[in-house]
């Protein structure tokens, strides 16, 4: 059908006509790559000047590489910048535009690199963006949790197993949970960008280049820590987005716990914090709702993530050394990923920015479902030296009493505390009271307000 003229000025040498449009189609990945393009450039300049240091290329040629790659960059950050899906990919379309720019010096660029090393490289710039990104909004999130656990250390609530009242906690220490779940998520991404950090640039197509270039020169200048050591492995890695994408989905999944507790606090049954407007809805039917839609959309996002991990591991799987077009498959997702952590993350930094707790609400809450059951068996250890097995039976019964009452523990008499173990005296009261309770849990990591006051502190000091 078309003659060679159609065929792709990059690599269409050899080729007798052009590619089928649904061959076009499949095969371009310009619509979506074209978010590389600041680092498709900065690696290309690396590049260039590497090639001119190591006398590959002279230096005009170089220098002449250099100011067309940058107004390539501003023609692209203006917008004015003509994408072709005939060129496949950001690569071939930032060097096809550089030799309308500048000529023949541009056939110089690729000289000791390939495709392959290019968008490795490309790549790995991009996601250690992201990383850092993703740590910047964990730090955020951090501080507004910090300051919700300072301003409430004391502040009571009930604690939950199996989503039933357990224990009575602090709403500072609950905080403190997700710190440290965030804090945990914070050292994945240092983890992950630390290894990362290994330049794949100038492992050319997949076994290294017969041209005399410096590794370790492109590599400082991409701020990466050393070159890559097996150019088999340089080209076909795909750990790094792998890493970023599984550090994701843990966060993403703390984040949805979160965002659940959130929908599940706000309610009208539960009370326990009310949500700004600012991160609420209203409903176009009933006047009357106040809808936590952004923690609902937090709770979901986590879907998209997780589903972008399983996505490239399936793509990366049995993929044999060293590059297979199968790897352009890893962008999109990586992109949707990294767009919805990042939403994710903000928007939970401002709705724990803007929540207020409902402090009576909270204590009405922690004293329900004889939630100092635990203190009162306790008491009886400590106190009457009773075996704990024994003390949680002689409890049982007190709760039984009470539940038949219909009455909380602190309202049994004296003498119906004695019923059920004749050595409890009046000071048992002393610990039936939900203060009491939280305050008496200073073991290490434990709810009383001191211990969340310190802990604020220490991570105030963790994040400097
Ligand atoms: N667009 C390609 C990708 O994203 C660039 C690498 C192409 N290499 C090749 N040998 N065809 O993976």
């Amino acid at each position: 059908m078309s003659d060679q003229s159609n065929s792709n000025a990059m690599w269409g040498g050899r080729f007798a006509s052009g590619p089928d449009a649904i061959m076009e189609a499949i095969n371009a990945s310009i619509d979506f790559d074209k978010r590389l393009a600041a680092q498709d450039i900065a690696g290309s300049r690396a590049h260039a000047a590497m090639l001119a240091a190591c006398g590959i290329i002279s230096n005009s040629d170089a220098e002449v590489i250099r100011e067309g790659l940058l107004t390539v960059l501003s023609e692209i950050e203006t917008g004015d910048f003509p994408f072709s899906r005939a060129l496949e990919d950001i690569h071939m379309n930032v060097e096809a535009r550089l030799k309308d720019l500048i000529g023949e010096p541009a056939g110089r660029l690729h000289t000791g690199r390939s495709r392959n090393d290019q968008v490795a490289t490309d790549f790995k710039l991009w996601v250690r963006d992201q990383l850092d990104a993703v740590a910047d909004g964990l730090r955020a999130l951090i501080e507004a949790l910090l300051a919700q656990a300072g301003t409430g250390a004391g502040l009571v609530m009930p604690g939950f197993t199996h989503l039933q009242v357990a224990q009575p906690v602090t709403w500072g220490h609950h905080m403190m949970a997700y710190v440290e779940m965030f804090g945990r998520d914070l050292g994945r991404v240092r983890d992950a960008r630390a290894r990362m950090n290994e330049s794949p640039l100038g492992a050319a197509a997949l076994a290294g280049t017969s041209f005399p270039i410096d590794r370790e020169m492109t590599a400082r200048a991409l701020g990466f820590d050393r070159p890559a050591a097996n150019s088999l492995d340089a080209v076909s890695d795909r750990d790094f987005a792998l890493e970023f994408l599984s550090t994701a989905s843990i966060c993403a999944t703390h984040l949805s716990r979160f965002a659940e507790e959130l929908v599940i606090w706000s309610s009208a049954q539960f009370g326990f914090v009310t949500l700004s407007d600012r991160f609420s809805t209203g409903s176009s039917i009933m006047p009357q709702k106040k809808n936590p839609d952004a923690a609902e959309l937090i709770r979901a996002k986590v879907g998209r993530i997780n589903g972008a991990l399983v996505g490239l591991l399936t793509v990366m799987k049995g993929l044999p050394l060293a590059y297979s077009k199968d790897m352009q498959e890893d962008k999109e997702q990586v992109f949707d990923a990294a767009d919805s952590l990042m939403l994710a993350l903000a928007a939970m930094t401002g709705m724990v920015s803007d929540m207020t707790p409902n402090a009576d609400r909270l204590r009405e809450a922690a004293g329900a479902g004889f939630s100092t059951a635990t203190d009162l068996a306790d008491w009886l250890v400590r106190e009457l030296g009773l075996p704990f097995r024994e003390a949680h039976h002689v409890t049982g019964a007190l709760v039984k009493l009470a539940e038949d009452k219909g009455c909380d523990l602190d309202e049994l008499t004296l003498a119906e505390m004695r019923s059920a173990h004749d050595g409890i005296n009046q000071e048992v009261y002393s610990v039936l009271g939900v203060e009491n309770s939280v305050a008496s849990r200073q073991s290490f990591g434990g709810t009383a307000p001191g211990n969340v006051t310190a802990q604020v502190a220490r991570w105030r000091e963790v994040l400097g």
